[in-house]
């Protein structure tokens, strides 16, 4: 870790600073003056923030800080669902649309918020008569189509805990989170559509359920004519909801009141049951979607994610529903029916704030800009990227190529444990090509060493979270002391798992997680840094890279290259590779072994599983796989 960090791959990348009018018009206004408020005050902040939300009571305290247990809003009552619905409804915005969907062959389903409300309580008022009751869970297995959203959002209104398993997980793996959780109703669809082909989701379901005791009942939605059979225990989405009143008062919550569990996985393999509250993650999503995406009455938001991820739970649901705005989501993906799907979309909704992931990026620039040249992309205000690190290479082509320069990139670091934005750009801010951005307000963070020391600016070290903040997780799902792990690795501060560098102005550019380190003849190497350096060049699509024990290094550092169409393998490419590595990074960055392949395997969200390819090559024994995607 004394290591200085090599940031020479960024040195020579130019840095943008946006027009003075998207500084003017933003809600945040300047940066640097809200920070240094909130540091004056950081109780102050969080409270102001908190009163432009509806509480049924307020809070006695706004923070309660017990290291390593924090609680926020203390005393508090509110319902998230109110404040997502009925706090648009009751003023000017119960007839602002709230959801578009658009599924394939051009259908299309538009909310308003008062539409959105009433089927909300109509589906909350059902979930009550099968016996759900305040504090019970409910998992949640659904495709990306509005039911998923009611569904959340009716678990929030009558105090249910959800549970969601993004669609794309196997029987084991759901099996597990639903065991796991002691779910006791599993809501579902008979089947997803990708790419113009049905994917049964419900076998799925009728696996996972063969041997977890807690599930009572199975709610299905039907999508499909003629309609699937239903066996006992089992009920339509749609017939549930007949007769049921389009009132349903929202249960009162406590601020602390369990909120939802989110699994995700962590180093060990098991997945990791990720706790969140009512109050803190409400505000803390509310002011993150207000402030960073800068969502104003007539932008059209659209995030890519899938709501069964933290991306989507926090911005598509809960952040942007609460700050009032219109959110798209679509089942459609990006290379269906054709490469220009997403763009298609953009120009027909007249979409402002898009946020998606480095890994979709990269495989747009990978179809070619051909495609999003066919569409208008005007609309756009805000273009976004969370998951992992976005690499100089695909900024650059994000922000010409979508943004046609002109529009801010807020590229943000958050983690399902954080619950929101924690690190961005903000926009109107100058960007720097590598550099995530600065904490925002709100959000102390530092890069340190192992001793909890700040490194000199320059110098690779874990990336921490220095104070609570109110969207924090509250704790691993049966699981404390993983918690306090979180909080006791290096005392005092959240270690977050991440290695980072800042600059001397105080940007942070996130390396990779820890694990994704590479210690070559003493020498830090961050994957994510040899990725980016291969990726910078021409013939590369994506690149995984892995460490290899070496008797001599330590380490030896392996690539698995994807190539961009209408290229192909030769031992001459891979000499090039190498070449540019060393010239862009330095020899000690150099992978000693190159192989091409046509696939790298993922987790469902995007990310490179390593420790996949880390195991086949070494011929182990992969661990948990069940986020593997396929
Ligand atoms: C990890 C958290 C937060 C929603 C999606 C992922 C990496 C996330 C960035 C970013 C570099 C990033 C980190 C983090 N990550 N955003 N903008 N730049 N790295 O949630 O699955 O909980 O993963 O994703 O490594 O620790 P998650």
């Amino acid at each position: 870790m004394t290591e200085d960090f090599d940031v020479r791959l960024v040195e020579d990348v130019k840095s943008y600073t946006p027009d003075p009018q998207y500084r003017k018009n933003a809600w945040m206004g300047d940066y640097q003056k809200v920070y240094n408020e909130f540091l004056a005050n950081p109780d102050a902040f969080w409270e102001k923030m908190a009163k432009e939300l509806d509480w049924i009571k307020p809070w006695d305290k706004v923070k309660e800080w017990n290291y390593p247990y924090a609680k926020w809003f203390t005393g508090a009552r509110l319902n998230v669902s109110a404040n997502c619905l009925d706090r648009h409804v009751h003023n000017s915005r119960r007839n602002k649309v709230a959801l578009i969907w658009k599924g394939e062959g051009g259908s299309e389903q538009i909310f308003t918020y008062q539409k959105l409300l009433s089927q909300v309580a109509r589906f909350a008022n059902a979930l009550k008569k099968i016996g759900v009751k305040k504090g019970d869970t409910v998992c949640i297995y659904m495709p990306l189509v509005p039911e998923q959203v009611i569904a959340m959002l009716a678990c929030a209104r009558i105090g249910a805990v959800h549970s969601v398993v993004f669609g794309g997980f196997g029987a084991a793996a759901l099996n597990m989170r639903i065991k796991d959780a002691d779910a006791k109703v599993v809501i579902t669809a008979d089947i997803t559509i990708r790419r113009g082909k049905a994917i049964q989701l419900k076998a799925i379901v009728d696996e996972a359920i063969i041997n977890a005791p807690t599930v009572e009942n199975v709610v299905v939605l039907r999508r499909r004519e003629p309609k699937v059979d239903l066996h006992e225990k089992e009920m339509d989405f749609y017939e549930m909801m007949e007769g049921m009143p389009d009132v349903c008062p929202p249960e009162e919550m406590d601020a602390e009141d369990r909120f939802f569990i989110l699994y995700t996985s962590g180093s060990t393999g098991k997945p990791k049951g990720i706790v969140h509250t009512c109050g803190g993650y409400m505000v803390g999503t509310y002011y993150t979607s207000k402030y960073i995406f800068d969502i104003k009455d007539n932008d059209t938001f659209w995030c890519t994610a899938d709501p069964g991820w933290i991306t989507g739970h926090s911005y598509i649901v809960y952040g942007p529903l609460a700050v009032g705005a219109t959110v798209f989501i679509t089942e459609l993906t990006p290379d269906y029916p054709d490469a220009g799907s997403f763009w298609n979309l953009v120009e027909e909704q007249k979409i402002t704030i898009f946020y998606t992931a480095p890994t979709a990026i990269r495989m747009f620039m990978k179809m070619g800009e051909s495609w999003p040249n066919k569409y208008d992309l005007s609309s756009l205000r805000i273009i976004g990227s969370v998951g992992e690190p976005l690499n100089p290479e695909a900024f650059e082509w994000y922000y010409r190529v979508i943004g046609k320069s002109r529009t801010p990139i807020v590229d943000t670091w958050w983690q399902t444990e954080t619950g929101m934005h924690m690190i961005t750009t903000m926009i109107g801010e100058t960007m720097h090509p590598g550099f995530a951005g600065k904490p925002i307000p709100g959000v102390e963070a530092d890069v340190v060493d192992k001793d909890g020391k700040p490194v000199k600016p320059g110098t690779g070290g874990l990336l921490v979270i220095k104070s609570p903040w109110p969207a924090m997780l509250r704790t691993v799902y049966k699981d404390d002391e993983r918690y306090r792990k979180y909080w006791e690795t290096i005392p005092g501060v959240y270690a977050v798992g991440d290695l980072a560098v800042k600059s001397d102005d105080g940007y942070i550019m996130i390396l990779g997680r820890s694990d994704d380190i590479i210690i070559v003849s003493g020498h830090n190497i961050g994957t994510a840094e040899v990725e980016s350096a291969l990726v910078s060049h021409n013939a590369v699509a994506e690149a995984a890279v892995i460490g290899k024990p070496d008797v001599v290094k330590g380490n030896s550092i392996k690539a698995f290259v994807i190539l961009r169409v209408g290229n192909a393998p030769s031992d001459r490419l891979k000499q090039d590779l190498l070449h540019h590595v060393r010239t862009t990074l330095g020899p000690i960055a150099m992978p000693h072994e190159i192989d091409f392949v046509d696939k790298l395997p993922k987790t469902r969200s995007g990310k490179i599983m390593r420790r996949v390819l880390k195991a086949q090559e070494m011929g182990m024994d992969p661990g948990d796989i069940s986020t593997l995607e396929e």
